[in-house]
């Protein structure tokens, strides 16, 4: 069975409900079918029911089983209303503007029926930027106690490989944080690790990336990696977890034993921190592209309730995939 075809057997052992606010996308009403036909998800979606089921028929796409939620008219829009106005009152937030916003904005209305526990998880970004998919979840959903920076991570999944874990990988933080400072990447790389073992079953092996091994390079780089390592070391000592290695050291054995001798985890690691946004970006679409794996994600770490963004060059696919994701993580939620 292939990696993806394990996520969905686990989002059908406890289904779940998934919000996709996006009904107005051609991508989202093809998965719903697929997502339905699967049984990986129940699914909300958000809109006026006549145009979306107009929409559908358009599409030839059977909407059977879905529930739709025009906002318009929802039962439970004002209880939504001081629900958001209790949450960011804080900053500044009226039920005035709570009201507006709700009326006006689908993403933040998806966001505000998680946390109400309506929906389980949420999926979106299909056509709206990554930027306005997270932030409402950031500032409504909030981080899961103890942690205090959600951050993005993709799984990998390399056809033909037999690094990592069998191909499969984990790569973070690929999607929110730009710059992370050293308390930022380690904890950014323990809560991979946590990820990468609830979502694939495999023991992590974590890799502090950099382009210095072992000190083989001096810069002010190098040293947010080696500080960062030792962090995650100290709070998380059960991880395992080293650095700064270079990533051939890390995943390739003949280089390790050159590289990095010594290290539990260089030649073989399977979950791979990268020092910023811009390495962790370009590694993932390098590795999509070039070696034309699975990229699945981005996927949140670290919020309360799982909310996931998509590519808006996404591919029907990839959101039936990613529901399924939220569904396995809602469930780790659900056992916290
Ligand atoms: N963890 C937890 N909370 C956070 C985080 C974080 N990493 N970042 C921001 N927040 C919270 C803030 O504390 C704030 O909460 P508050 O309003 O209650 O105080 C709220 O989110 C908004 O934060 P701002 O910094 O004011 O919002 P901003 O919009 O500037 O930043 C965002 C948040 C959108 C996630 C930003 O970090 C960002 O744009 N990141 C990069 C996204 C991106 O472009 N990724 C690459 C493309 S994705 C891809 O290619 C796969």
């Amino acid at each position: 069975m292939g990696f993806i075809d394990r996520i969905k057997e686990k989002a059908r052992q406890n289904v779940k409900t998934i919000v996709l606010p996006e009904s107005n996308d051609r991508r989202t009403l093809e998965a719903v079918e697929q997502i339905l036909k699967e049984g990986t998800a129940k699914l909300i979606l958000l809109g006026d029911p006549e145009k979306v089921t107009a929409d559908a028929k358009e599409l030839g796409v059977s909407l059977e089983g879905v529930s739709i939620v025009n906002p318009a008219n929802d039962k439970n829009f004002e209880s939504y209303v001081q629900l958001l106005y209790e949450c960011r009152k804080a900053k500044g937030m009226t039920e005035e503007k709570a009201r507006d916003t709700l009326s006006n904005d689908i993403l933040t209305y998806g966001v505000v029926m998680v946390k109400a526990g309506a929906a389980d998880g949420m999926v979106a970004g299909a056509c709206h930027s990554t930027a306005d998919t997270l932030r409402p979840a950031l500032q409504i959903i909030k981080t899961t106690p103890g942690v205090k920076s959600v951050s993005g991570f993709f799984i990998m999944d390399v056809p033909n490989c037999e690094l990592g874990d069998d191909g499969i990988f984990l790569f973070a933080d690929c999607a929110v944080n730009q710059n992370p400072d050293p308390v930022q990447l380690a904890e950014i790389a323990t809560n991979s690790a946590r990820t990468f073992e609830a979502l694939t079953g495999g023991v992590p092996a974590v890799a502090m990336l950099s382009h210095s091994s072992k000190g083989s390079s001096k810069h002010p780089d190098v040293d947010k990696v080696v500080e960062a390592t030792r962090l995650a070391r100290e709070a998380h000592p059960d991880i395992n977890l080293d650095g700064e290695l270079q990533l051939d050291a890390a995943i390739i054995p003949v280089v390790a034993e050159s590289k990095a001798k010594g290290s539990p985890v260089a030649g073989h690691a399977n979950v791979l921190i990268f020092p910023d946004l811009d390495a962790a970006n370009i590694g993932y679409k390098m590795v999509q592209r070039l070696a034309k794996a699975e990229a699945y994600g981005p996927m949140l770490q670290g919020i309360a309730k799982p909310v996931n963004d998509l590519s808006r060059g996404c591919y029907t696919e990839d959101i039936v995939g990613v529901v399924a994701f939220t569904a396995v993580q809602a469930q780790m939620c659900e056992n916290k």
